[in-house]
């Protein structure tokens, strides 16, 4: 799984979001991750197509949103990213918010990874409380918890459980959403400073 990403959450124009994951493709990006909810996954499969990029060499990342939270409903939805997105397989599948028929959601979405259309199956926004509530019952470990992560909120409790359960932590709101502040952090500036690298 690449290091960095690109997200296009808050893109719902398509030509705007198309025109972004191209470029983010040409600047280097091999990870592009957008969600059901984003309503803009048809311009993230557009741009990989497109290029010249070997579809293996480009981590596609999609999400489940809460009204698909139901087996048929899941299946259906995960069915239908894959048709927006035109791609045969996506990369990473998680269950964006964990909120009602979770269990059932995961179902789905275990049957989709054995059917080869999602290659591994994570969850987002797992609280700790959360993660107690839900993953004990799931035949599949998720791959992935993707949730809030930088220097001002650091999961501290939630990430000791998922080492205990070898699963990866990936950032949203890595630089706090644009934080101004966090940029100006004498702790931050003087790190990026002693490594030479721009605090973001
Ligand atoms: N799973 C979830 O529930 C969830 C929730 C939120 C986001 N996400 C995902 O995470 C992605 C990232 O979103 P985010 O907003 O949370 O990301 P972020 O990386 O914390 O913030 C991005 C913003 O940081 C600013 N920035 C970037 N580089 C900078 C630098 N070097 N110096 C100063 N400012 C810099 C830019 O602000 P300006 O635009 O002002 O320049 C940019 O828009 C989303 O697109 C989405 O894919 C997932």
């Amino acid at each position: 799984m690449p290091t960095l990403g690109f997200g296009v959450f808050q893109v719902p124009d398509l030509s705007q979001a198309e025109q972004a994951v191209t470029d983010a493709l040409e600047t280097g990006y091999r990870l592009i991750d957008t969600a059901v909810a984003y309503q803009n996954e048809e311009a993230v499969g557009k741009p990989i197509k497109d290029s010249d990029i070997p579809r293996d060499q480009i981590w596609v990342t999609s999400k489940l949103w809460l009204q698909d939270y139901a087996y048929e409903e899941a299946k259906k939805a995960i069915d239908l990213s894959l048709k927006k997105l035109g791609l045969d397989y996506v990369d990473l599948y998680l269950v964006h918010q964990p909120y009602g028929k979770v269990d059932e959601a995961w179902q789905a979405m275990e049957e989709a990874q054995e059917a080869g259309k999602i290659r591994s199956i994570g969850v987002s926004n797992m609280t700790p409380k959360l993660w107690k509530k839900f993953v004990p019952d799931f035949d599949v470990m998720p791959a992935v918890n993707q949730v809030e992560f930088n220097p001002y909120f650091q999961q501290k409790e939630l990430r000791q459980i998922m080492a205990k359960n070898g699963v990866a932590l990936e950032a949203w709101a890595p630089l706090g959403q644009g934080n101004a502040e966090l940029f100006h952090k004498p702790v931050i500036t003087k790190m990026a400073k002693k490594y030479g690298k721009d605090a973001g």
